[in-house]
């Protein structure tokens, strides 16, 4: 990512690294505790109004990863920085003020919205909690222009409802609404349309990447579908077993990729299915339990090209061409 390194960053993330202690049983009786790398030691930057986009198989760490960036979890490692500050150092009335700059989109719009809170109450809540607007008529209002902003017009029609009189999508629109509502500089949206019907799909994204443009957000968009982050994403990074294994500006990752794990995401069928999970025709079984990672490289026994070296090693990250950079034996730096 060099490319961005002249400009500000709104989120820089250094090495960062998440554990969890699980039990996993070995036999029928015994629960060992093991260490599940759920992250394992990611860099990442990203400046306003350019999308990052995070794409990975289930359990690669996606998830994980923009908790981190939230704050929502503590690294194990490494650090979050955010204009200029590190986060994972913040105190309780510094992480509301972060809170407040970095929102997320779920994926599903159903069980992020309070089901007994009404639209507008759904809206106005953040604005309470931050003390934004003097009276409830001027918070009703900000709550009105966002939703019109999001879509829903006139705003009067959904203020009164509940989210269950609303569509999968226009619940999708309010829980957007409800992100940008306090204006944050950063936005992560994790799946944010796998939930929602195909025909709805794309008026959801266009609605996102509008947001993002025009409000000149640093955003993330997590997702399994390539197309969809193609579409959405500047920059796309590639996820295996917790570790970024390519990352470059999307359209060059796309034209020329280097990573034998890109390569088996690029050809993977496009499945308009919500369950589906990536079909990898042309990489042997299935990711790996990240409790037990394979020594070497973690794709190793799953990859076409895989050579001696591969089992043993670990790959560094090398920086194959200009803002390109790849995790694997078969590459080395340019100018090495
Ligand atoms: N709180 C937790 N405690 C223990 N293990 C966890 C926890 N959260 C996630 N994990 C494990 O960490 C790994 C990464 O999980 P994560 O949810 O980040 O993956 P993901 O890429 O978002 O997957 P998906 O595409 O299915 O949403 C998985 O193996 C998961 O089981
Ligand atoms: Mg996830």
């Amino acid at each position: 990512m060099s490319s961005l390194q002249d400009s500000r960053y709104i989120l820089e993330a250094n090495n960062i690294r998440k554990d969890f202690n699980v039990k996993v049983k070995n036999n029928k009786i015994v629960a060992e505790e093991k260490i599940l790398k759920a992250v394992d030691n990611i860099n990442l930057k990203i400046k306003p109004g350019e999308t990052l986009g995070l794409v990975g198989e289930s359990g690669c760490g996606k998830t994980t990863t923009a908790k981190l960036l939230l704050g929502l979890y503590k690294p194990t490692e490494g650090k979050i920085i955010c204009e200029g500050t590190d986060i994972t150092a913040f105190k309780r009335k510094q992480l509301k003020a972060f809170r407040k700059k970095a929102q997320m989109i779920f994926q599903d719009p159903y069980e992020s919205l309070n089901p007994r809170f009404k639209i507008k109450d759904v809206l106005i809540e953040p604005l309470i909690i931050h003390k934004i607007g003097s009276n409830y008529k001027e918070q009703l209002k900000i709550a009105e222009d966002i939703l019109e902003e999001v879509g829903l017009k006139p705003a009067q029609t959904y203020l009164e409802r509940y989210p269950h009189e609303m569509s999968g999508g226009q619940r999708q629109r309010v829980a957007i609404a409800r992100a940008l509502i306090l204006n944050p500089s950063l936005l992560i949206a994790d799946e944010p349309v796998s939930m929602l019907d195909v025909s709805i799909r794309a008026g959801i994204l266009s609605l996102l990447r509008k947001m993002i443009k025009e409000r000149n957000l640093a955003a993330i968009c997590i997702s399994h579908d390539l197309s969809l982050i193609r579409y959405i994403s500047d920059y796309t990074a590639v996820m295996y077993l917790g570790k970024i294994v390519e990352i470059a500006p999307t359209e060059q990752l796309i034209k020329k990729r280097f990573h034998p794990y890109t390569e088996a995401l690029l050809e993977a069928v496009p499945n308009p299915d919500p369950d589906f999970k990536i079909s990898l025709q042309n990489i042997k079984g299935e990711a790996p339990n990240p409790v037990d990672k394979p020594n070497g490289c973690s794709f190793h026994p799953r990859c076409v090209k895989c050579m001696e070296i591969c089992k043993k090693e670990q790959p560094q990250q090398v920086e194959i061409e200009k803002g390109h950079f790849v995790l694997c034996h078969l590459h080395k730096n340019k100018n090495s």
